[in-house]
């Protein structure tokens, strides 16, 4: 079976992590600082606070804004549930809008609909390693002065207009999980360029403490291990690598696949660089369904998967909350599969992938 997903490691990182463990130095230490440095580097941005995973950067990204109680968060109806939880577990409220139909990320135009007075923020999700549509998002956010809060955690080394992602909204938050462009096994990173914003992270993921056993506010224990920062340093000096590895296996999937009957490969709007962290393929007016293609390629050896089962507002988690429903998200959510696009499908990989989706039709 082709993995639709699998992590890429090498002996540079297994000796980064041999190194840390025989140095005694376990917790956060000089190792997560040097790749806090380095990632604020790489994305454009003055500050990076590393942290356990995507969901506690997410959570300390709209705390340390101020976003709480009686506060609304615009978010997309098409994401991982994180998005939610984060908003939620902060005591505000979601509201959902409208994804586009060919790119699946924020639509501007269904923005101003969500807008109430309590909005506080709106939260883009570049989702499947592609940015959301920013400059509109922007805009619209400056004229009614709320945040804008990236949710880049499946958007490492994507870019929009020359700019990386995490570096176009006021704050941005990334997930190094292990299916992730690069990863730590599990981490997380905040980036910004505020300073207040910054101090806030920091000691929010460190029991609130502004220095030892000062607690100046209720934190957590979001902390990044040594460990996880070693192998995180790797991880970033092979990120180009690891994307451009990806575009050329996604490019590879979309010549094969272009002018297929009821088959849309991924969208890619000139002013954007697709990481693709995802291929995400929709099935229109296809021979089979997208189930039935699935288990077609499940069959023949493809790690082949839906994507999210149902728009946010549908889980039983927000289950007792009334939510306006999201008529494009619903339409394509059932329609969406995932092909194998990491770094490790070898050139032979991606041609019985193609092979096998065009002897689906039969
Ligand atoms: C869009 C999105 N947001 C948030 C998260 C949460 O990240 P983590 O799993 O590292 O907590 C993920 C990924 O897993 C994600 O894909």
């Amino acid at each position: 079976m082709i993995p639709v997903a699998k992590p890429n490691f090498d002996e540079e990182e297994r000796k980064a992590v041999l190194e840390v463990l025989d140095s005694g130095m376990l917790a956060q230490g000089p190792k997560v600082k040097a790749f806090e440095d380095a990632f604020a580097r790489y994305v454009g941005r003055k500050h990076a606070i590393a942290v356990s995973n995507g969901t506690a950067a997410l959570h300390l990204a709209v705390l340390a804004h101020g976003i709480g109680k009686g506060h609304e968060v615009i978010v997309p109806p098409l994401t991982f549930f994180a998005c939610a939880a984060a908003v939620l577990h902060c005591g505000a409220r979601v509201r959902f809008a409208d994804i586009e139909r060919d790119t699946y990320t924020l639509d501007p135009g269904k923005l101003r609909r969500a807008l109430t007075k309590k909005t506080r923020a709106i939260m883009p999700v570049h989702l499947f390693g592609q940015t959301a549509s920013m400059d509109p998002i922007r805009e619209l956010a400056q004229e009614n002065d709320l945040l804008v809060l990236e949710d880049a955690c499946q958007a490492h080394g994507a870019e929009y207009k020359g700019r990386k992602a995490g570096a176009l909204g006021d704050t941005a938050c990334f997930s190094f999980y292990p299916t992730k462009n690069m990863t730590t096994t599990e981490g997380g990173m905040v980036v910004t360029d505020d300073d207040g914003v910054a101090d806030r992270c920091r000691m929010l993921r460190d029991q609130g403490q502004s220095a030892k056993y000062m607690h100046d506010l209720v934190g957590f224990n979001y902390r990044m291990t040594e460990v996880c920062a070693a192998i995180g340093l790797v991880q970033l000096s092979k990120l180009d690598a690891f994307v451009r590895r990806r575009r050329e296996t996604a490019h590879h999937f979309t010549d094969r696949l272009e002018g297929v009957r009821g088959l849309v490969p991924p969208a890619e709007p000139d002013d954007r660089v697709h990481a693709f962290y995802q291929y995400i393929v929709r099935v229109e007016r296809f021979p089979r369904g997208r189930d039935d293609l699935v288990k077609f390629l499940n069959d023949r050896g493809v790690g082949s998967r839906p994507s999210y089962p149902m728009p946010m507002y549908a889980q039983k988690a927000v289950a007792g909350t009334k939510h306006r429903r999201c008529p494009v998200a619903e339409r394509v959510i059932p329609k969406l599969l995932e092909l194998p696009v990491h770094p490790l499908v070898s050139d032979a990989d991606r041609e019985a992938i193609a092979n096998a989706v065009l002897a689906a039709r039969g």
